[in-house]
């Protein structure tokens, strides 16, 4: 596009909407100008990616974050704007309040990050649809899984894993057969051996793609602290406390929501659940951090 060039009322040249809103404004050549909003309590980082050279630049326009300078917190507010450039480690950062960050890069990067998104956007949507009880399932497990971890005061780049692996978590369910997910009678035992693929299948499709982490935390939550999950039959000290906190996340979710062969389980009644569990399934102070979590949004 030559001359100027005027946009009004929310007009982008693409947008994509994930964990956060992404805008592509303007691009020219080498650089790209974007409008990135996230909601409240979002944790996210900047990581080094694979252009060394690259610059990025976010100016806060609206809303709060709190970023992570070594071992120092910083707030920045309205106004406030930082950049950087070759870096050698992630960066994490989070949202305080909703927030709209001016995001310039000098290079182009919105193709790479829509790319992700899209795909694994799609793909979640996919396996989402197959199964008619699961609808927005990746998006409640990913709001619990978040709240548990901010409970249990994890690292903003902990947390920033977990909210993308508690998202994509089933995302391999695309692979497994409509008629064995939606199974009202019960499962013979190759049936179930089929549907222990998706965490597997969820870890490959996620491979390679932001950072290392979500593969293998994904591919972790359905093992059991006692060594009874799959797929690989982990222990309590060789699980992630990542897929710990999406074991929880999940299952509750799962007891809460209406299934093919029963109806959905009170909040109440599903904790209770959780809680017989401690130890042999699920963490302690996951649990009791999800409990808290519950009380603070009176759920319970
Ligand atoms: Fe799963
Ligand atoms: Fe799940």
């Amino acid at each position: 596009m030559e001359g100027l060039i005027i946009c009004k009322d929310e007009k982008y040249i693409d947008q994509v909407r994930g964990t956060s809103i992404l805008s592509l404004l303007a691009r020219k050549d080498d650089f790209e100008i974007m409008l990135y909003e996230f909601s409240a309590e979002r944790p996210n980082s900047i990581t080094p990616g694979n252009t060394p050279d690259l610059m990025e630049f976010y100016y806060i326009i609206e809303g709060s974050i709190l970023i992570e300078d070594g071992d120092k917190s910083i707030k920045l507010y309205k106004g406030d704007y930082f950049y950087v450039q070759g870096i050698q480690d992630t960066v994490p950062f989070r949202t305080i309040t909703n927030t709209k960050m001016l995001y310039v890069t000098s290079k182009p990067v919105y193709n790479l990050l829509y790319t992700y998104t899209d795909e694994l956007s799609s793909l979640l949507k996919k396996s989402e649809d197959k199964d008619i009880y699961t609808h927005k399932h990746g998006n409640r497990v990913q709001d619990y899984s978040v709240k548990i971890a901010s409970k249990l005061g994890l690292s903003t780049e902990i947390n920033y894993a977990l909210a993308l692996a508690s998202l994509f978590h089933d995302i391999g369910k695309c692979f497994i057969p409509d008629e064995i997910l939606n199974k009202t009678s019960s499962l013979s035992e190759n049936e179930f051996n089929y549907i222990k693929n998706h965490s597997t299948y969820s870890s490959e499709l996620l491979s390679g793609k932001f950072i290392d982490d979500i593969s293998s935390i994904v591919k972790q939550h359905h093992e059991r602290l006692d060594g009874s999950g799959y797929p690989n039959g982990l222990n309590k000290d060789e699980i992630r406390i990542e897929a710990k906190i999406i074991a929880v996340a999940d299952s509750y979710d799962a007891m809460t929501s209406d299934r093919a062969y029963r109806k959905a389980m009170d909040p109440k009644t599903a904790l209770e659940d959780l809680k017989n569990c401690i130890g042999k399934y699920y963490d302690e102070s996951v649990v009791m951090a999800f409990e808290q979590v519950l009380m603070d949004e009176r759920i319970l």
